[in-house]
């Protein structure tokens, strides 16, 4: 069966993009948040992963208000990065992991989830973004991958529970999974941060601390949280943090936090990043 090797979280910031595409991240002001990105890189270099799972969201790029699913999962062969507005980037299209994805939809309709199935979709910086971070810009990536999306754009988002809910599934989709291939579940977003209305800039440095230290060992009480708590711990933005609990259900109740890294603001946003291995 397949196994997970492990479960990463980190931020999904676009500037992080273009800090790469134009050769800054030797700046004073880009080199620490890339220097606490190696031992992250290192660790995934080291486990040679075949498949990354990705949750993330999509900002309004390949889904519209028009049409907001709550829950989506990518099926296709392959997925382009989107152009999100300031030209096309030199990232590799990333090769669809099919059968995985089909296996976990199965396995969410069986478990009482109705997630949008995208056969043909592309994908932005929530999914580009950590993958540079972690597999840097090879000329093929060298993992397939699972996109999965999760609304955290368009009120009402899912709850936090949910999320989790979610997370068990995945777990349950992938060691059941009748491949010997090795698996890391992805969770992206956050940390704090708000891009609108009143609010706007609004960081948390002492939030995101203690998230980036309970995230894997005291996880009960952000799995418990409400949207709201995380809306005003972590901004309307920083809720995207939601998303780390369907990587983190994913792995044991009893997980070793192997690497961490805090640097904020990156853009305007409280940027992190943890490596969790089972224990
Ligand atoms: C920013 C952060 C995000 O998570 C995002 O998706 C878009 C922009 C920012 O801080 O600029
Ligand atoms: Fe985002």
């Amino acid at each position: 069966m397949a196994e997970i090797i492990g479960g990463v979280g980190t931020s999904h910031v676009p500037s992080i993009g273009i800090a790469i595409d134009k050769g800054l991240t030797e700046t004073p002001d880009w080199k620490p948040f890339f220097d606490g990105y190696i031992p992250g890189k290192q660790w995934m270099a080291d486990k040679k992963p075949d498949i990354a799972v990705v949750v993330f969201n999509d900002h309004g790029n390949t889904f519209f208000l028009d049409r907001v699913p709550t829950f989506a999962v990518g099926v296709a062969e392959s997925y382009k990065p989107v152009d999100e507005g300031w030209g096309p980037r030199a990232v590799p299209d990333f090769q669809g992991a099919t059968d995985l994805s089909w296996h976990f939809v199965d396995k969410l309709v069986e478990n009482h989830f109705d997630p949008l199935v995208c056969r043909e979709i592309e994908v932005d910086h929530g999914l580009q973004v950590p993958m540079e971070l972690f597999f840097g810009r090879p000329e093929d990536w060298p993992v397939k991958v699972v996109p999965i999306w999760v609304n955290t754009i368009q009120y009402p988002i899912p709850t936090p529970q949910r999320c989790w809910e979610m997370g068990k599934v995945l777990r349950e989709a992938i060691e059941s999974f009748p491949t010997d291939e090795k698996v890391v579940v992805m969770g992206t977003g956050g940390l704090s941060h708000q891009l609108q209305g009143s609010r706007a800039g609004f960081l948390n440095r002492e939030a995101d601390e203690a998230w980036l230290d309970g995230i894997a060992n005291d996880f009960e009480k952000y799995r418990d949280m409400s949207r709201e708590d995380y809306v005003e711990q972590f901004g309307s933005e920083g809720a995207e943090l939601i998303m780390w609990l369907v990587m983190r259900a994913a792995m044991n109740p009893k997980v070793e936090l192997k690497h961490r890294h805090y640097y904020a603001p990156a853009s305007m946003t409280g940027a992190g990043m943890v490596v969790l291995e089972n224990a």
